[in-house]
């Protein structure tokens, strides 16, 4: 089913005090958290890795959905399904080993479901051949890399309706999740174009009151 959901992004927690930080999250009703992975190639910036994933697993029941904003994500694949991931997400404009149809069936075989990940830049067309293979299609809201940016309407908006419209009419059922720039305001217009799965780092982490954060976001998407 396509129930909305919050997910904060542990991006935006504070990394000296992670099993707080996770605590927090499940004490403010999240039941799926957001964990950015990236490689300082592939994007940008520099994150944590499987490492990371497998010190929040030890704290958290939560579902652990997995980013991975890196090249190869087929050669690291493994390491993040030991951690204990419950969801790897994969860039279709990574560099593979293999290829995206290889790596999107090694992660569903590994027992962890499957998601795939397009840039505000890729279009649509570029993940159609994959549709059939996955649970979620992260669309993007901003340039992957850093937390705090804004929401990426215009180029992102009729993106996330073309891929909610071929799922309804093809009888697909992958999620459609947002990322990037969700806030009170931003969040329903996603949801108006048929997102489920709500990626809030800032919003989410960044008020005082998180449990107060999340009930607002809640709100406006439900
Ligand atoms: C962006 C990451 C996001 C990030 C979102 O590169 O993939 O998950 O944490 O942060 P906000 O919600 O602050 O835009
Ligand atoms: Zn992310």
């Amino acid at each position: 089913c396509h129930t909305p959901l919050i997910l904060p992004s542990l991006l935006a927690a504070d990394f000296a005090n992670v099993a707080s930080e996770v605590k927090r999250a499940e004490d403010a009703g999240a039941k799926w958290l957001h964990l950015d992975v990236m490689d300082g190639n592939f994007v940008d910036n520099i994150s944590f890795g499987p490492a990371m994933v497998q010190a929040v697993r030890k704290h958290t029941e939560m579902f652990l959905d997995v980013h991975l904003m890196i090249h190869r994500p087929d050669h690291y694949l493994d390491r993040f399904v030991k951690a204990g991931a419950n969801n790897i997400s994969i860039h279709v404009e990574a560099e593979y080993n293999t290829d995206v149809e290889t790596t999107l069936k090694r992660i569903r075989s590994s027992g962890v479901q499957a998601g795939l990940v397009l840039n505000p830049a890729t279009p649509f067309e570029a993940v159609k051949p994959y549709l059939g293979m996955i649970d979620l299609l992260l669309i993007m809201t901003v340039v992957p890399g850093f937390g705090g940016q804004a929401f990426m309407e215009a180029e992102t908006m009729p993106k996330l309706l073309e891929a909610k419209k071929y799922r309804d009419t093809h009888n697909l059922r992958y999620h459609l999740e947002v990322d990037g720039g969700i806030y009170v305001n931003t969040a329903p217009i996603a949801k108006r174009h048929g997102a489920n799965l709500f990626v809030c780092g800032t919003s989410a982490y960044g008020p005082p009151d998180m449990k107060v954060a999340m009930e607002g976001l809640a709100a406006a998407v439900s």
